[in-house]
């Protein structure tokens, strides 16, 4: 890892496998954890927690994974503070050539009393008990003080004492509900820092939730508090409104250096890279004016705004787009291109594909390049994502004919490949969209709800390509998928399968209902 004794380097931990991944909807297959870890490490993450891996035997496989891969970044599992836990957490870092032990448990009274009703004495037993066993595990260890922002000052340093004397390498001060202010959360750093002991011995680390919009400012008042560690997620993503955005702290870091000294290892051209993935993999779209990575980040829409940019870029423009990875959107392919050019351009793109896949998503580009005058890089990145996501789906769309307008009834006929049998099924639906789900719930019946249906265009114009996002829930577990096609009807419907087959790779039965009519 790179060194954490320089005072102006802060290192960055990356939770968006974890707490990213843990908030609804938001759920990952191993494919995706994997790419995402890959980019996470090669951005110059310094440690990836890539899991919990006690949650889950997913959970765990991907932790073990990312952990036996990874070349570079520290991997960090999580485990409370139950000895089964940290043994789980154990097992999966084994692999790593750097791996932590993330355990953590709650310190303030309101948790104290109602979740783990617990006296103070008896979490502190708790503390010494489960940092000892993590460090004989591993040599890397972090321990968390859950709700330390509503925690008071005296049992919060005595907690803190504690875990640094079993071992504890680094200690993690989280304002896990999302409420401090900056000057709060900076002065308990400096207060634990000049209150406990040992506290020279381990780095400390800030985890700040986003409920009132406060967890980038928190993070970087933490490290003037004396932080050192950062946790945030790509693109903010995490438990309720998120954690402190990866994307925000690095950049702040970086473009007032003149009055927050202290440097990532984050190459910053890969930001807008990562943020993508962390997008498709998610299926959350990123908010257009969100800062960094939004579309409209650096769109400069005002007469007076565009004016000034055109005379000198410094008059509206802090960073540049190039410094977070933002090249120009080009019009360079279209139904005349060649293997050889598409090639070169998912190259350009920081895509890579194996033969396979290349040839597949080449077939789908030039039928895209008959249907649709300009390709841009986007309508490329979701024909790239389609592919990945949809590989190893069990459900896939043949065909579908739709009949829509003011006389009604609109009416759905699609063709579906299951389990490489073909059926067909015709259904009315209350407007076009309700008569493609209709068809959908008449060959694949299954108890999933839709819990959100969206579109939007992939770039301008009217031949733009649609994406959907839907979202489905079945029992406890929800998932999102998006499909894309010029046919916002074609593109309702592959996502709508595709969420099917990302329900059904976990937990939801399906059964094709009908005889097949090929
Ligand atoms: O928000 C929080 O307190 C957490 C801990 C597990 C670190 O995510
Ligand atoms: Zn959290």
């Amino acid at each position: 890892m790179t060194s954490t004794t320089d005072k102006d380097r802060v290192v960055i931990f990356d939770t968006t496998l974890r707490d990213g991944e843990q908030c609804p909807g938001a759920t990952m297959n191993l494919d995706e954890k994997l790419a995402v870890a890959e980019l996470l490490d090669t951005m110059g993450v310094d440690i990836i927690e890539a899991g919990f891996p006690i949650a889950s035997n997913g959970d765990f496989e991907a932790v073990s994974e990312i952990a036996k891969r990874t070349k570079r970044a520290t991997i960090a599992g999580l485990a409370r503070a139950i000895p089964a836990d940290i043994a789980r957490a154990g097992e999966a870092v084994r692999h790593a050539q750097r791996g932590r032990i993330h355990t953590f448990v709650s310190t303030s009274p309101i948790h104290l009393a109602h979740q783990m009703r617990k006296t103070e004495d008896e979490v502190v037993e708790i503390i010494l008990k489960t940092v000892a066993q993590a460090r004989d595990l591993v040599e890397d260890v972090e321990w968390s003080a859950m709700d330390a922002t509503r925690t008071g000052i005296d049992y919060l340093c005595r907690c803190v004492e504690s875990a640094i004397r079993m071992g504890a390498t680094t200690i993690n001060l989280p304002d896990t509900v999302g409420y401090a202010t900056p000057e709060e959360y900076r002065d308990m750093f400096r207060q634990v820092r000049e209150r406990v002991p040992n506290a020279d011995k381990a780095i400390f680390s800030t985890h700040c939730h986003n409920d009132i919009g406060l967890a980038v400012a928190n993070s970087l008042a933490g490290v003037e508090g004396g932080a050192r560690q950062i946790e945030c997620t790509i693109n903010g993503i995490g438990e309720r409104a998120g954690n402190a955005a990866l994307e925000e702290v690095v950049m702040a870091l970086r473009t007032r250096g003149d009055v927050m000294p202290y440097d990532t290892g984050i190459d910053s051209t890969m930001l807008t890279r990562a943020s993508k993935l962390v997008s498709h993999a998610t299926n959350f779209p990123v908010q257009y004016n969100k800062a960094i990575v939004g579309r409209n980040a650096f769109a400069h829409e005002s007469g007076i705004h565009q004016d000034g940019m055109l005379k000198h870029a410094n008059t509206y423009e802090i960073m540049t787009p190039a410094s977070v990875g933002l090249t120009k959107t080009s019009l360079v392919m279209g139904k005349h291109s060649g293997r050889a050019a598409f090639r070169s351009k998912l190259t350009e793109l920081g895509l890579s594909l194996s033969d396979n896949q290349l040839q597949d998503v080449f077939e789908r580009f030039k039928d895209l390049a008959d249907r649709k005058k300009h390709v841009y890089d986007e309508d490329i990145e979701a024909l790239v994502d389609e592919n990945l996501a949809t590989a190893h789906d069990r459900i896939k769309l043949v065909s579908l004919s739709v009949i829509a307008g003011t006389r009604g009834p609109q009416r759905a006929t699609m063709k579906i490949d299951m389990d490489s049998r073909t059926f067909t099924e015709e259904a009315d639906g209350n407007g076009p969209v309700d008569a493609v789900f209709n068809c959908i719930k008449a060959m694949v019946p299954h108890d999933a709800v839709l819990e959100l249906y969206q579109v939007h265009a992939v770039t301008e114009g009217t031949d733009a390509q649609a994406e959907v996002s839907v979202r489905l829930k079945a029992g406890e577990r929800s998932m999102t998928a998006r499909g894309a096609d010029p046919d916002t009807l074609v593109a309702s419907a592959k996502a709508y399968l595709s969420a099917l087959n990302k329900l059904s790779a976990t937990s939801v039965r399906l059964h094709a209902q009908h005889a097949a009519t090929v």
